[in-house]
Order: C-alpha cells, then sequence, then structure tokens
C-alpha cells in the first residue's frame, strides 16, 4: 500500500508500536513525527494516518505543529487519527473534534489504543508534571496498565479495511475527472476532437491529421 503515510508521536516507545503494527499492515512508511521531512510532500499520497500519545495539556502538540504545515495538503486527503493513552478514551473524540475543525480533510476517522505507564522510564519534567496531577486529583502515581498490541492489531486490520474501502478511493477517481482533455481543432473546418491524440482524419470535412493543430 504506497499511498499510505504513518507518523507518529512517542516519548517512550508505546506509539511507536502502534504505529509500526499499522504501517507494517499497510506496508508504507512509518515517519517519527518529530523529523517529518519525509511526510510533508503528500502529492503521491492519499491516507495519511497519524498516532500519537496522550500528554495531558501537551497532547499531540508536535502533531498539530505538524497538520499546520500540511494543513492545504490534507484537504483531499484521508486522515486516520490513532490515540493512544492510559485513561483519557472519553476526551479522545474532543481531542479528535478539534483536530478535525482545524485541519478539515476529505475523510475523518479515529482509533484509540491503550497504552502504559512505566514509572522508571520517566523524564524529570513528566515526573512532576504527573506529581502535580497526582496532586490534584489524587491519583497515585504508579507503574498503569499494558499497551494492547492486540488491539493495536484489530485497528491495523480495521485501517487496512478502511484505506481499501470504495468510499477511500474516490479521491483519484475525482482527479482523474477533473483532468483536462487535450482539443484539436480542424483548421479546415473548425470541427473539435477531445483526446490525447488528434482523430486520423476529420469526421467532418475530411482532412487528415496533420491539419489539427492542438488548443
Ligand atoms: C507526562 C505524562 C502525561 C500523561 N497524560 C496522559 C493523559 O492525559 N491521558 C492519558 O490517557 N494518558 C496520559 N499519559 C499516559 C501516556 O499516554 C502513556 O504512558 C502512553 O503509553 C505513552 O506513550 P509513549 O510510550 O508513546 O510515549 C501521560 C503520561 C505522561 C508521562
Amino acid at each position: 500500500m504506497k499511498n499510505a503515510i504513518v507518523t507518529y508521536e512517542t516519548f517512550h516507545g508505546s506509539a511507536k508500536k502502534v504505529a509500526q503494527t499499522i504501517s507494517d499492515k499497510l506496508n508504507c512508511k512509518c515517519i517519527n513525527i518529530d523529523t517529518p521531512f519525509e511526510a510533508e510532500d503528500l502529492s503521491e499520497i492519499d491516507n495519511v494516518i497519524l498516532v500519537f500519545n496522550f500528554r495531558g495539556p501537551y497532547t499531540a502538540q508536535l502533531t498539530k505543529l505538524y497538520l499546520s504545515r500540511v494543513k492545504e495538503q490534507l484537504k483531499t486527503k484521508n486522515v486516520i487519527l490513532v490515540g493512544e493513552g492510559l485513561f483519557s478514551e472519553k476526551e479522545f473524540p474532543i481531542v479528535a473534534e478539534e483536530i478535525y475543525t482545524s485541519t478539515p480533510s476529505r475523510t475523518f476517522n479515529k482509533f484509540f489504543v491503550k497504552g502504559q505507564l512505566r514509572v522508571e522510564t520517566l523524564f524529570p519534567e513528566e515526573k512532576a508534571l504527573l506529581d502535580k496531577f497526582s496532586q490534584l486529583t489524587g491519583m497515585e502515581i504508579k507503574d498503569m496498565g499494558e499497551l494492547d498490541i492486540n488491539r493495536a492489531e484489530e485497528v491495523a486490520e480495521e485501517i487496512e479495511k478502511l484505506v481499501n474501502s470504495e468510499e477511500f478511493q474516490v479521491v483519484k477517481a475525482a482527479a482523474d475527472e477533473n483532468k483536462e482533455e487535450t482539443k484539436w481543432v480542424c483548421e479546415v473546418c473548425g470541427y473539435i476532437h477531445k483526446g490525447d491524440n488528434p482523430p486520423e482524419k476529420c469526421p467532418l470535412c475530411g482532412v487528415p491529421k496533420d491539419r489539427f493543430k492542438k488548443q
């Protein structure tokens, strides 16, 4: 599946694993949103799959920055958002709606995968943020969850079905329909022929094809 691309935003590798599960299924590129150079020209791409991890107020920060750079291109693409986090499944539609409103696309779908937290891997800034969160909510910060890789595989299968569905193919068909046809004008009688080449002879006045000029 060459006309798809998967990007991911990760801090501890879970969202990357989800992204790779999807890109393996679609047999397409998988690009870290930290260095999105290969994901900035979408001219050959119809399906853009964006995977990000939940991170409190900083959720999807880099993904949103990337989206702002490819906003114009995305209008004609199929966008699929995959959120990965511990407890924000209910907030996910709000984040998704915000993204779709600021960056409208041809089609828009979303999936959530449960992630995991391992306290010993946290950076000091993350620990500080989570400690504040803990003070506010009373939630104890400890190892939590287990990346739901089975769900990631299910999501990959659902995405594969979507990108192969009729609804997702319309982009190409519409582009072909809009393609301007070449016009050939008979210099003798003014007959207009549409096509890549002029006709063998003019059906109106009978002159050979070398009397047709490209319009
Ligand atoms: C600083 C921080 C903030 C987080 N905020 C949220 C959150 O708001 N909602 C949520 O569901 N999970 C939250 N998580 C959990 C992460 O989404 C989870 O650990 C995820 O698996 C991390 O993905 P990664 O391995 O790709 O970085 C947070 C984790 C950290 C470290």
